[in-house]
């Protein structure tokens, strides 16, 4: 991970875990672009390519702050929080009178500068990124406020950019942030899919992130994926190959479908896949490694084992449904490149 801030120290908000207001959807949003000019860019569709990124959150109680630093553990970017000009600030006190003032402020004006609350100044070279990532909180059915701020300010130099939205809420749906980030950056190229999680998935930000990001972005071309998609059983897993000798044969002999043999309820393997070995005894095997036996056996473990000598291949970002998607007998599995 390369989590670069770019700017002050962070500050420590306060936390809430009170019960949290929940506005419907259809409720009083403006939905239309209030700039009524510009045309949005055409999304950009899963699979688009990907140059340097920067992760841009702003977090009050935590949750953007776990997902945010859950995605730069899984890709290179650099990261920049937003802070609110005003540190401190409980925007939940009094049944969250400030944060509901603030979003009614935008609501009402959003075209105004001084609709949107300030927050600290930042210097960002925008142009060093292709692709930038929000992550935020929703409020009231909206986009935080601090964040609307900050897109408010660098929409012009956000132009042309591609865009993928994270978005964090207790229970409402997300389609007003989305509307929030169009409107404020109406040249961003957005990802067709925006990832919505909940606070209470937010333990499995990492696996998340990790799919929703593989899914849409595919690295620029030139840049060498050490990814593959792993499919059994009608599901799909990403693994990240080791970037070894074994790693990259392993790579050059994809795509294969795999006829694997299941043994003790821990593993399947099969043999006929020659690559360069260099084996060393493992105490301890998890399930998701992927490992080559005696040079020429592919060995996916979906439970945990050891006391063996093998070669890393590589190892699977989630194990979530392996080993339902394996099954308990014999399994065709079928490795392609990312
Ligand atoms: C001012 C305010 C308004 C909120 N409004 C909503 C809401 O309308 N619906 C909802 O599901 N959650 C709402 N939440 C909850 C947050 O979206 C949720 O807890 C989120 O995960 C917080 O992210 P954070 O920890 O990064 O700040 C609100 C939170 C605040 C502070």
């Amino acid at each position: 991970m390369r989590l670069l801030n770019l700017i002050l120290a962070v500050s420590l908000l306060s936390c809430t875990t009170d019960p949290l207001p929940v506005e419907p959807d259809n409720g009083t949003t403006e939905k239309k672009d209030e700039k009524g000019q510009e045309t949005p860019a055409d999304p950009q569709k899963p699979g688009t390519t990907v140059g340097k990124t920067l992760v841009i959150w702003y977090s009050f109680t935590g949750n953007s702050r776990t997902i945010a630093s859950a995605l730069c553990s899984h890709i290179t970017a650099d990261s920049l929080e937003i802070l609110p000009a005003e540190a401190g600030l409980d925007y939940a006190a009094n049944n969250y009178a400030i944060g509901s003032s603030l979003i009614a402020a935008i609501r009402e004006n959003p075209s105004s500068a001084s609709s949107y609350p300030a927050v600290k100044d930042v210097q960002v070279s925008f142009d060093k990124y292709d692709t930038i990532i929000i992550v935020t909180p929703l409020w009231w059915s909206q986009m935080a406020a601090p964040m609307q701020s900050f897109l408010f300010k660098s929409a012009s130099k956000m132009a042309g950019k591609t865009i993928g939205l994270i978005v964090t809420s207790a229970s409402s749906g997300i389609s007003g942030v989305e509307q929030d980030a169009k409107r404020l950056v109406p040249q961003g190229k957005f990802l067709s899919e925006s990832l919505w999680i909940r606070s209470s998935q937010v333990s499995k930000a990492k696996d998340l992130t990790a799919q929703w990001y593989d899914k849409m972005i595919t690295p620029q071309s030139g840049e060498q994926s050490m990814k593959v998609k792993i499919t059994a059983g009608g599901k799909s897993f990403t693994a990240d190959i080791e970037d070894s000798e074994t790693g990259k044969a392993f790579l050059g002999k994809l795509p294969l479908t795999l006829e694997m043999s299941e043994l003790n309820g821990n593993e399947k393997y099969c043999y006929g896949v020659s690559l360069p070995k260099n084996d060393r005894h493992y105490d301890s095997i998890q399930a998701g490694d992927l490992m080559l036996y005696s040079g020429n056996c592919i060995v996916l473990f979906y439970g945990s084992a050891g006391g063996y000598s093998y070669t890393r291949i590589g190892k699977l970002a989630s194990t979530s449904g392996l080993s339902e998607a394996l099954g308990n007998g014999n399994v065709s599995v079928k490795f392609e490149r990312l």
